[in-house]
Formats: structure tokens, sequence, C-alpha cells
């Protein structure tokens, strides 16, 4: 079978993403699938070959010619970070053409790639969550009565984005308007939330209908203010401990908890679902369904520490997507 590992992407994260769809690149099954990467960036999509020139890909069908010969593909790993391939647009354009593709359908991934949206929506199903606001752009922000509601630090972050592109954890009202103008670099719309001090956990999981796996919870410790880019990119900037030094009993309503959330989101593929853990309860932070794959990133640990190979779990997600 012909897999396209698609990558690239309008967003901060393209850089992410190429780390990521080079990983998977080197473990995927290559008994199995015959997998090519093709770079999207805007209207540019080339298929990258090793020792050739870049091809163009036939947008009305997602096929490409070399040498006179047609290659289609039969199914598409989404490995795009970011806007057009995390938010629903990629998403659509292959439901249009009817090419399957792996991870979770449109809507999911137009609503999960919004948080606010996404905290909206799991309002009610007893998941605890920080207080905060969202503000569109040109609305108002009343620096004081929000530290009156949130308290100081707080956190402020685009609504759509990712890999911490644009967050900041404000300390003092004089930096709260650098901070917004920061989160705006990467979207319309930003969030701002009350800051929760705990312990952060990642969590994997991937559900089909014949095997659910819901990997092992991943303790971050960054040593910056906050698990921002650098921590999470560079070597020695964090500590992920996987399994986390969390009691088996909260291990388990982590994993309980992703488990529910990937259902009630109506998730598919891999995913990784982020929280803070404090005073007991497990604040949901957001949803990656597009979680990075880079050798540093946590869904690969977690895999390994699980006892799997990262390219079993990648053919149960496409064989699950070409379904
Ligand atoms: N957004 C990054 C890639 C992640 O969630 O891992
Ligand atoms: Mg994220």
């Amino acid at each position: 079978k012909n897999i396209a590992i698609v990558a690239g992407g309008d967003s901060s994260e393209a850089v992410i993403s190429f780390k990521s769809a080079q990983q998977i690149a080197e473990v995927i099954d290559r008994d199995r699938y015959n997998a090519y990467t093709i770079f999207i960036k805007g209207t540019d999509w080339t298929v990258k070959q090793e020792g050739k020139a870049d091809i163009a890909i036939d947008k009305n069908d997602f096929t490409f010619v070399e040498d006179g010969a047609k290659t289609t593909f039969d199914c598409v790993l989404m490995m795009i970070h970011g806007t057009p391939g995390e938010n629903g647009i990629l998403q659509a354009y292959f439901d249009l053409i009817r090419l399957p593709y792996t991870g979770c359908r449109t809507f999911t991934s137009a609503l999960t790639f919004d948080k606010y949206a996404t905290k909206k929506y799991l309002e009610g199903e007893g998941v605890d969550m920080a207080r905060g606001f969202m503000f569109r752009k040109g609305q108002q922000v009343d620096a004081d009565a929000l530290v009156e509601e949130l308290g100081l630090p707080m956190f402020v972050k685009p609504n759509a984005s990712g890999s911490s592109f644009g967050v900041t954890k404000v300390k003092s009202v004089e930096q709260l308007q650098g901070a917004i103008d920061a989160a705006f670099t990467e979207g319309d719309a930003i969030l701002i939330e009350e800051s929760i001090n705990g312990i952060e956990l990642g969590n994997g999981l991937i559900k089909t209908p014949s095997k659910a796996l819901v990997f092992p919870v991943t303790e971050i410790v960054p040593k910056t203010e906050f698990f921002d880019f650098e921590a999470k990119y560079t070597s020695g900037m964090s500590e992920e401990i996987t399994p986390a030094r969390i009691p088996e009993e909260v291990t388990e309503r982590v994993q309980e908890l992703s488990s529910h959330i990937y259902d009630v989101l109506g998730c598919r593929g891999i995913v990784r679902v982020d929280y803070i853990y404090s005073n007991d309860k497990l604040y949901f932070i957001e949803i990656n369904t597009i979680p990075g794959m880079s050798q540093a990133s946590i869904v690969p640990q977690q895999v390994r520490t699980m006892g799997l190979e990262l390219r079993d779990v990648l053919t149960l997600e496409i064989e699950d997507a070409i379904e």
C-alpha cells in the first residue's frame, strides 16, 4: 500500500512537523507500506524523494506523476501540527476526494484545535479545567478585572496553536499587554487562564473498534517557568518521566479520563491529552490530535515504555483509517 506522510503546513509548528514526519518515515513498516513524504506549504504541495527533484501533487486527486507513471495513495498519514493538518481543513479536502486519512475526522479536528470550544464542549462532562476567558482581536481586555478574577500568575495563549508558540506566563499586570500581543501573532483569538500549580501530565492513546491502547502517563518537569517551546524541544530543558511518579490510582484516573474525553470528542487515531494534577484533581488543559512524534516527543516515549514498537502502533492507526 502507498502511504503519504503529509508534513509541513502553514503555522509556526511546521518545523516540528518536519521532525515528526522524519521520525515516522524512519519507523513506518516498510515491509507493509511504500511511504512517501509530501510537504504542504500554502498551495505548494510537493513529493520529496531523496536524490530526486521535487514533484508537484495534483490537487484534483492527490496523485503525482513520475516518468509517465501515476502514483495514487491508499492512505494519508497526517503529520501536520497546526493549520491546515490539525484543524480539519485538510481532513475536509480528503473527505471530498474520498481518500482515507489517519486521525480525527473533520469536525473533531476543527473542534479540538479550538481550545475554548473544546472546553465548552467538555463542560458538563465532569471534567475540571482552569478558569479562563477568550478574547477576539479588537475586543477590550480589562487588565485589572482579569487579575481580580484569575489572580497572578496567569497564562495568556493563542486559542488555536500548539508547541507553546505565543504562550506567556504573566506574573505582573504590566506584562499583560505584551503577552496579549504575542498570543495574537498566532491567530485571531486568545485565551487568558488562571495558573494552576501542580504536576503537568501527558497521556497518549488510540482506540479502534478492535483494540484500545491507553499509553502510560508522562510527568513533565520543565527546567523553565513552564513547559514552553524551549523546554519542549531543547534536549535537557525538561525532564519527561514515564511512567509519572503519581499514585497508581491517579494513573488509572488519568487513563480513564483520557479514554472518556476521546469518546466524548469522537476522536480517532493517536491523540495526546494534557493535564495538570493539583489538589488531587485532574485539570484538563488540552487535547492534541496530531501529537508530536519527534524523537523528543512524549507519545513515542510512552509507546516504548509500554514495551510496544511505534511501528506497530502506526500500523494499527493506518489500518483503522483504511477500513
Ligand atoms: N503540538 C505539539 C506538536 C504536540 O502536541 O506534541
Ligand atoms: Mg498542544
